[in-house]
C-alpha cells in the first residue's frame, strides 16, 4: 500500500510547536528561514538541532558552520509568513533590527529568545539536512506571548486574566487560533 503523505502531515501537525526564525549571514549578508523543526538535544553540552530542507539556509549553514535560532513572539508572525515562504519581497530586512552574534549568525532583535550556535554536526536524513549547534551564546530577550503552529495554523495562547500574572507557574489559557481573513488573532 502507498504511504498515505497527507496523512502523515496532518498526524505530525497534532504536534503543537513553536515558532522560530533560523538565521545565518554569508560575507555579512543576512538570511531567515522560519522553522519549527527545532529541539533541544542535550544539557551539556549544549546541543541543539534544526531540520533544515535543500535551499539558501542549508547553503549559508554549511558554509559558516553557525547559525542561530530566534524563538518568535505572537506578534512577530508577519516575519514567520515572510520567511516561511521562498516568494520574498526584495527589502525583505528593511524593518528587520539584527546584530551580530558571537559565531558571526545574526541575531533577531525583539525576539522572545535566541540561542547562537557552532555547527558541531550533520546528518542527511531524506529530503532534509540535520544540523546539530553547539550553544556559545543566549539570552531571554523579551516576556510576551509565545507564536505557536498546530494543526496547519499559526496560534497563540491567550492565557486566563486571573493567571496572567502567575508567570512562574504554568497558566491556564485557551488556544486562538490567527485568523487569516481578518489578518488577526
Ligand atoms: C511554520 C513554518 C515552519 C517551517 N519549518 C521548517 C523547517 O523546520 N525546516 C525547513 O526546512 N523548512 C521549514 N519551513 C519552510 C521554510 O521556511 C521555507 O521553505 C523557506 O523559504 C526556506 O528558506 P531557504 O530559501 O533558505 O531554504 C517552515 C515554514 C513555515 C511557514
Amino acid at each position: 500500500m502507498a504511504f498515505d503523505t497527507a496523512l502523515y502531515r496532518k498526524v505530525l501537525g497534532q504536534f503543537a510547536t513553536g515558532v522560530t526564525l533560523i538565521t545565518t549571514a554569508l560575507d555579512e549578508t543576512p538570511w531567515a528561514m522560519t522553522a519549527n523543526a527545532f529541539t533541544s538535544i542535550s544539557l551539556n553540552p549544549p546541543i541543539v538541532m534544526v531540520s533544515v530542507m535543500e535551499g539558501e539556509t542549508r547553503t549559508h549553514i554549511l558554509r559558516t558552520s553557525a547559525f542561530a535560532v530566534n524563538v518568535l513572539a505572537a506578534d512577530q508572525i508577519e516575519l514567520a509568513k515572510r520567511f516561511g515562504s521562498r516568494n520574498r519581497p526584495p527589502d525583505q530586512f528593511a524593518d528587520v533590527r539584527l546584530r551580530p552574534g558571537v559565531t558571526g549568525a545574526p541575531i533577531l532583535e525583539g525576539c522572545l529568545a535566541w540561542v547562537d550556535c557552532r555547527l558541531v554536526d550533520h546528518t542527511e536524513q531524506g529530503d532534509h539536512t540535520v544540523f546539530f549547534g553547539q550553544v556559545e551564546d543566549m539570552r531571554i530577550e523579551r516576556q510576551a506571548d509565545p507564536l505557536l503552529y498546530y494543526n496547519s495554523g499559526y496560534a497563540r495562547i491567550e492565557p486566563a486574566r486571573k493567571t496572567r500574572r502567575a508567570r512562574d507557574h504554568a497558566v491556564e489559557g485557551k488556544l486562538v487560533f490567527f485568523d487569516w481573513e481578518l489578518g488577526e488573532y
